[in-house]
C-alpha cells in the first residue's frame, strides 16, 4: 500500500524520481514530523496550534476534535460496535447499500475514512482488480485506515493521502463514495464537496454514492432523539433533513445529472446515487467551445426516489 502526504498524482510521479538521500529524507521526516513506516504525519502534539499546523479544519477542531481528531478517542471509537450503535444496527444495511454500487474492476475514491469495517469491505470488493484511494484531512485517521486495510488482496492498489474534500480531486474515477461525510461538514463545504465530485464525473462518465441523513417520518421515533443529537452535537446535519443533496449546488448545474435518491429506516437514513444525464453527456461532446458562455434556463432537476421497508 502507498501513502502519501499530499495530494495529487503529480506529486506521487515527483517523488519516485526524488534523487534525495536516505538521510535527507530521515532529516525531512524528521522536520515534518511523519512518522518514517508509514509517510503520514504525527499528530500527537493534540494542542490548538498543533492541530491548526496540521490544516485541520476549525470545525472539526470545535465541534468534533473529541470524536474525529484526538487519536486516543478515535482508537476508542473506531470500532463496529460503535458503528452499528450510533446507526440504530442499521449499519449493515446502509454498508450493503453502499457496496452494491461498486464494481471489482472500478478506479474509486473514497472521500473520509469512515468508522468499522466500511472501508476494508471497499478494499476487499475492489482493490485487487480496480483500485481504491482514500482521502482524509486528519492524519490519525488515514493511519487507522492503514491498519484495517493490512494485507488485504489488491493492497499495493490502495493509496491513500491528506486532503481537505473541499479541496478539488486531481484524478478520474469510475465511482467516488462519500459515507457519512456531508451532515458533518459546513454548508459551503457540502457544496464544494459536490462540486468537486461532480466534476471529476464530468470526466470520465463515472458516478457518485452518497449515504447520510436524511429526514425521520414524523412518526419515526428515531425522529426526536435525532434532533436532540442535532441540536447538541450535530449542528450541521440539520441541513441534511430540510434539503436534498442536489439543493446544495445551484439548480443549473444540479439539472444535468441524475439524483436517485433510495430512503432507509423511516427516512432517517438515504442513499443518493448522481450519474449523468446522457443526453448532457452527448451535448457536452457536440458542443463547441464557444458555446460555453451560452446562458441556460435554469431546470428543476428531477429526483427519482425510492423507499425501503425500515
Ligand atoms: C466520513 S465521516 C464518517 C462519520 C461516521 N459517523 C463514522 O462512523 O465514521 C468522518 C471522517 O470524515 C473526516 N473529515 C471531516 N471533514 C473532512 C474534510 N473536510 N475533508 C476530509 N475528511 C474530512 C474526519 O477526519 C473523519 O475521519
Amino acid at each position: 500500500m502507498q501513502q502519501n502526504n499530499q495530494k495529487d498524482s503529480e506529486t506521487k510521479e515527483e517523488s519516485v524520481e526524488s534523487t534525495l538521500s536516505k538521510e535527507e529524507i530521515s532529516k525531512l521526516a524528521d522536520e515534518l514530523e511523519i512518522d518514517k513506516t508509514t509517510g503520514i504525519p504525527l499528530l500527537e502534539d493534540e494542542s490548538i496550534e498543533s492541530l491548526k499546523q496540521h490544516k485541520i479544519p476549525t470545525y472539526l477542531v470545535d465541534v468534533y476534535n473529541w470524536a474525529y481528531v484526538k487519536p486516543k478517542n478515535i482508537d476508542l471509537l473506531d470500532r463496529p460496535i460503535v458503528y452499528h450503535t450510533i446507526l440504530f444496527a442499521q449499519g449493515w444495511k446502509l454498508m450493503r447499500a453502499y457496496l452494491e454500487e461498486f464494481k471489482p474492476t472500478d478506479r474509486v475514491l473514497q472521500v473520509a475514512h469512515v468508522y468499522g469495517n466500511v472501508v476494508r469491505l471497499l478494499a476487499e470488493k475492489v482493490a485487487k482488480n480496480g483500485s481504491l484511494d482514500i482521502i482524509d484531512v486528519v492524519p490519525h485517521q488515514l493511519k487507522r485506515a492503514a491498519i484495517k486495510l493490512k494485507g488485504v488482496d489488491g493492497e499495493e492498489n490502495i493509496d491513500m493521502w491528506l486532503q481537505d474534500a473541499s479541496e478539488p480531486y486531481h484524478k478520474q474515477y469510475d465511482v467516488i463514495g462519500i459515507y457519512f461525510l456531508l451532515h458533518e461538514v459546513p454548508d459551503p463545504l457540502k457544496k464544494r464537496i459536490i462540486e468537486n465530485a461532480l466534476k471529476v464525473i464530468d470526466e470520465t462518465d463515472g458516478k457518485i454514492v452518497f449515504i447520510d441523513y436524511y429526514n425521520p417520518s414524523f412518526f419515526n421515533p428515531v425522529r426526536q432523539i435525532l434532533r436532540f443529537i442535532n441540536y447538541t452535537l450535530e449542528p450541521f446535519a440539520n441541513a441534511m433533513w430540510n434539503r436534498e443533496i442536489k439543493d446544495f449546488i445551484t439548480k443549473n448545474r444540479a439539472s444535468k445529472y441524475n439524483w436517485k435518491q433510495t430512503t432507509y429506516f423511516g427516512g432517517v437514513y438515504q442513499k443518493v446515487v448522481v450519474t449523468k444525464k446522457k443526453e448532457e453527456a452527448e451535448v457536452a461532446k457536440e458542443t463547441p467551445k464557444a458555446d460555453d458562455t451560452t446562458i441556460v434556463k435554469p431546470q428543476e432537476a428531477p429526483v427519482s426516489k425510492e423507499t425501503t421497508s425500515s
